[in-house]
């Protein structure tokens, strides 16, 4: 068992990653679980820390768009103007992998993830790290992603060096995933930057389809994702709800007796019931509630996302 430091000193905490240690930190999106890219042990203890299949490839985070050469290699010219328009941002390029870069970080794909986190802390940790950095979403594998330093901690405590502790993050869903390895960009996980914001610049973009050959690509999407404990079912309005003395209700519209619930979170548009939901999540399990009711969404923009999301924790 380790000793997890909780740390909000940048310097401190990207020490631990210099030596080869794992270390949780923010971004906009959800927090981190980061380990130097170039370094095969490190992602090894990451892989034992989040008991994540090795399966699953990582994505490697950068602070400045000048690091991206020397991750990738051949960047179409398609992934150089999705770089100028969105990073940084929460969005992920798949693009051909460059040799320097471990095979186990792409669990043995010959592409891998880079991504530019639009967070001052985060950029500022990765500068100090001083080398690329790995990063999956900082919970144990199959849990919702942590949105709080104090989730990390309750899923990684005694199993990681360091904490780098900040405020909640500001999206709440990870990062959007397009593959650009390929000609046309192909989005393999929605997120904040909408299909039409990628189509802006790049108006071939398309979404994935579950038997896409590049959806195979991304073994993320295959695994268990973002289950709470609890069951989650998906309503169009909470008028539909059974009555359950042991039910929690997220959603956009308000419930007739919210008395009557564990757990209620009304938010007041799609980002602020995108940037709730894994926490009401883990708020949820900590409760012990049995049965999330969770209100769909029309699955446009950011929509799309979020119920995305609730349909991986509903399926499970
Ligand atoms: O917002 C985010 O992306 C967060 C923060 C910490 O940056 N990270 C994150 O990492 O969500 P993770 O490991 O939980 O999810 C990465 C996703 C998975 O679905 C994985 O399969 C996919 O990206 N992925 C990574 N590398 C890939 C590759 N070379 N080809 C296809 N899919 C890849
Ligand atoms: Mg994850």
């Amino acid at each position: 068992m380790l000793r997890t430091i909780l740390t909000s000193n940048i310097e401190e905490a990207a020490g631990f990653i210099r030596s080869g240690e794992v270390v949780a930190f923010p971004t906009e999106t959800v927090y981190g679980l980061g380990a130097d890219a170039l370094n095969a042990v490190a992602i090894q203890k990451l892989f034992q820390a989040k008991r994540r299949p090795s399966d699953n490839p990582m994505i490697v985070h950068v602070s400045d768009p000048s690091e991206i050469d020397g991750i990738g290699s051949n960047i179409p010219k398609s992934a150089i103007r999705l770089i100028e328009a969105f990073f940084p941002g929460p969005l992920t390029l798949v693009l051909t992998r460059d040799p320097r870069i471990p095979e186990v970080v792409s669990a043995g794909l010959t592409t891998v993830g880079v991504r530019m986190p639009d967070h001052p802390i985060a950029r500022e940790f990765l500068r100090a790290c001083g080398r690329p950095v790995v990063a999956p979403s900082a919970n144990v594998s199959g849990r919702p992603s942590p949105t709080t330093w104090q989730s990390v901690f309750e899923d990684l405590d005694g199993r990681i060096s360091c904490i780098l502790k900040a405020d909640p993050t500001r999206v709440g869903l990870e990062s959007t995933v397009v593959d650009c390895s390929d000609e046309v960009p192909v989005v393999l996980r929605t997120g904040s930057i909408t299909l039409g914001q990628l189509q802006s610049v790049e108006p071939g973009a398309v979404l994935g389809r579950p038997n896409d050959a590049a959806m195979g690509r991304s073994p993320g999407t295959r695994h268990r994702h973002y289950a709470p404990t609890a069951s989650v079912v998906l309503i169009d309005h909470p008028s539909d709800m059974a009555p359950d003395a042991n039910a929690a209700y997220i959603g956009l519209a308000a419930h007739p007796d919210p008395e009557s619930l564990v757990g209620y979170s009304v938010a007041a548009d799609i980002e602020s019931y995108a940037r709730r939901l894994f926490e009401f999540f883990r708020e949820c399990d900590r409760r012990g509630v049995e049965t999330i009711y969770c209100q769909s969404v029309r699955r446009e923009g950011l929509g799309a996302a979020l119920m995305d999301r609730i349909h991986r924790a509903v399926e499970r």
